[in-house]
């Protein structure tokens, strides 16, 4: 196989038990041996509820922590070759940096110790100060640094060296809604440029809207692997129509053709209708002078679906929308 078709990452029994306490008698087992690969150029996803192991997966490939077994290849290389670290990123879970240096400092010294010539890291500093909204903070100390500037200036980080393959640990954690769209827009133009994001989040949302295909992770098992589309149930018998303008009577119309009204924003509702019932409703908000605006078959969320995967026991897998 030649570079470019081997897999982006690949995971083969990867496995970690923690060992506590002084003598080390006390286990957490963090990963079952897990397997796993990631294609060239996609985003995915690596998802699952609080102490799933994923950071731990996160660490182990990135050298932080050491499997107890398995094999890694990153870009085609053995994990052990220290190549594919010059063309990798890494955002940890908590960034930490030496919080008297400033972010322009921070970068130059990032670069640095990747081996990037001093102009070459100048121009990427700005670019990337720029791209995550801290031009103007670019000299002010990092112990000023609110958490969300802390998270922005760690994906900065990350991408000093225009990795080929990135991985970034709960990327949107801390940031606010326009942070979180930044975020999104940073790893949608990566895998525009043809590069490969690897993330992991347990917000359940941001992984709907962003990835190719995802892994859900449960108490260091592996769940599913796959595209949402494959993973989450679609029920084709029952519809969801969304229609504009007409009164009160428009929509005794279409519940009386067996509608079942489920929301209503401005001008526009939402209904839930049986497959055997959609013509008529269909027929009954033409004929009121309302509009059809959308039919789509009712897909189940990732929400919907780990409700159902974990038996409805949110106490012990606690998923959340947001941070
Ligand atoms: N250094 C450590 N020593 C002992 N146990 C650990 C250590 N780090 C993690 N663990 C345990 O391993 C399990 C997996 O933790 P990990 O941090 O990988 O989960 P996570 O999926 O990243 O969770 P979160 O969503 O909270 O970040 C947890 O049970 C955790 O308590
Ligand atoms: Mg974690």
């Amino acid at each position: 196989m030649t570079a470019e078709t081997t897999p982006a990452l690949r995971i083969a029994g990867l496995a970690k038990t923690y060992r506590l306490g002084l003598t080390g008698s006390v286990t957490r087992m963090a990963l079952a041996p897990l397997d796993l690969t990631v294609r060239r150029g996609e985003i995915f996803g690596y998802l699952g509820p609080n102490g799933s192991g994923k950071t731990t997966t996160l660490k182990i490939l990135m050298g932080l922590v050491r499997a107890d077994a398995g094999a890694v290849e990153v870009l085609g290389l053995d994990h052990a070759d220290p190549a594919w670290r010059r063309r990798a990123g890494y955002l940890p879970e908590h960034p930490y940096f030496y919080d008297y240096l400033t972010p322009a400092e921070y970068l130059a010294y990032a670069g640095r110790l990747l081996g990037l010539a001093r102009g070459e890291i100048a121009q990427r500093s700005e670019e990337l100060l720029r791209l995550v909204g801290l031009s103007e903070a670019r000299d002010v100390p990092m112990r000023r640094f609110s958490k969300g500037m802390v998270q922005r200036l760690g994906l900065a980080q990350a991408l000093v060296n225009d990795p080929e393959i990135v991985f970034l640990d709960e990327p949107m954690s801390g940031l606010d809604p326009i942070g979180r769209h930044l975020v999104r827009n940073i790893i949608l133009d990566l895998r525009e440029r043809g590069k490969t994001v690897f993330f992991s989040t347990h917000i359940l949302p941001d992984a709907e809207t962003l990835c190719d295909r995802l892994a859900l992770l449960r108490s260091g098992r592996l769940l599913k692997v796959g595209r949402l589309d494959e993973i989450l149930a679609i029920d084709v018998s029952h519809f969801e129509v969304l229609a504009s303008a007409g009164g009160p009577e428009l929509k005794q119309a279409a519940v009386a053709a067996g509608a079942n009204l489920t929301g209503e924003m401005g001008e526009r509702w939402r209904m839930h209708v049986d497959e055997q019932h959609l013509p008529a409703v269909v027929a009954a908000v033409s004929a009121g002078g309302g509009r059809v605006l959308g039919v789509q078959p009712v897909r189940e969320s990732l929400e919907e679906y780990f409700f159902r995967e974990m038996g409805g026991n949110t106490a012990r897998d606690p998923w959340a929308l947001g941070d």
